[in-house]
């Protein structure tokens, strides 16, 4: 048959998210994908936790690795971590001649020329919208919408889990650690909260922004970056009486022959759209040499949003619309000397 076969690795929120949202759209998305879209297997730690789906008319794999070596044309992975079983089974899968897709901002930020020159050569998709800003489409904005634009800028709030906090503690007047364990409870944190609140989850998705921006290599090692365990309840009342409020915000720019890369968090004016980002939203603002300012806000993470995010990938793959993971190819992304950061 014509079905897009998928083997689906990992069944946390997102993962059981995608179950959902391809039981619930069915019909609609085979019709805009124009075929069926079929999960024909999945893979998780733990085979009897209930997530609220139906998992018994799938094969089931106790190894991830397994999934690799199925029969299915798209493998996606939704395990996690930089290294370790997701990048093999991305590695494996690529080699297989398989698709994937990820929300794996962490492995895309590390090892995303290797897999995106993998891909390329094996003339597989690697698709990845759910790796940043969850289910907002910065991905596809960038990679395709304003694709025809140089790019001089690109920024925003990145972090849910850091703007819930900081805003929390702006309305209420709390302290960091105590408004900490509440942002735990939603859901949104990473497995190892200091990736939130340290910024290196915001740092990771920035990384792989800035190569779809500016056409330079994915380099996590290149973004600088300090987190909010610092910020007092007193900062964010003494910016709030300047007419300031403090967000974390991932920024890049190209700056001479040099790319700056940083996360921190600012003092951002009133007048800004970013001070409105409230709670655990995200926002992306790009400023391209046609097209102007580009301003993409939504939902940073979550099951819906960013399960949205993967099922549009397969979607796209389902109608044969992909091309060079990072919008050029892996051979035409340039090494980018980190610029000084200097004071801005
Ligand atoms: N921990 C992340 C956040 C989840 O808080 O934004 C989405 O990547």
């Amino acid at each position: 048959s014509d079905t897009l076969r998928v083997a689906l690795a990992g069944l946390g929120t997102v993962g059981a998210g995608v179950i959902r949202v391809l039981d619930t759209n069915r019909d609609l998305i085979t019709r805009r994908a124009g075929r069926p879209i079929e999960i024909v297997a999945v893979s998780a730690r733990d085979r009897h936790k209930d997530r609220g789906v139906d998992l018994s008319r799938f094969e089931w794999l106790d190894d991830t690795a397994g999934l690799a070596a199925l029969d299915a044309d798209v493998v996606v992975e939704l395990i996690g971590g930089s290294d370790g079983p997701a990048l093999s089974l991305a590695r494996t899968a690529i080699g297989r001649g398989k698709g994937v897709v990820t929300a794996n901002k962490a492995m895309l930020a590390h090892h995303g020329l290797e897999l995106a020159s993998a891909a390329e050569a094996a003339g597989v998709p690697l698709k990845f919208e759910a790796a940043v800003a969850g289910g907002i489409p910065v991905i596809k904005g960038l990679r395709e919408g304003a694709a025809a634009n140089a790019i001089d800028r690109v920024y925003g709030i990145l972090n849910g889990t850091c703007n819930f906090i900081l805003s929390k503690m702006e309305a209420e007047g709390r302290d960091f650690a105590d408004v900490l364990a509440e942002a735990q409870a939603l859901g949104f944190a990473e497995a190892d909260p200091s990736f939130d609140i340290d910024g290196i989850d915001a740092a990771h998705k920035l990384s792989i922004l800035a190569a779809l921006a500016f056409g330079s290599q994915p380099a996590f090692a290149d973004v600088a970056c300090h987190g909010i365990r610092e910020v007092l309840a007193a900062d964010i009342a003494e910016a709030a009486a300047l007419g300031y409020r403090i967000r974390l915000v991932g920024v890049a720019e190209a700056n001479g022959g040099g790319l700056f890369q940083r996360v921190h968090p600012h003092l951002v004016p009133l007048h800004h759209p970013l001070a409105h980002v409230a709670g655990s939203t995200n926002a992306v603002v790009a400023d391209g040499n046609f097209v102007g300012r580009l301003l993409f806000q939504g939902a940073g993470a979550g099951e819906g949003p960013t399960a949205s995010a993967v099922v549009a990938d397969l979607i796209d793959i389902a109608r044969g619309e992909f091309g060079p993971p990072f919008a050029m190819p892996a051979a035409a992304l340039e090494q980018r000397p980190a610029a000084d950061s200097g004071d801005r």
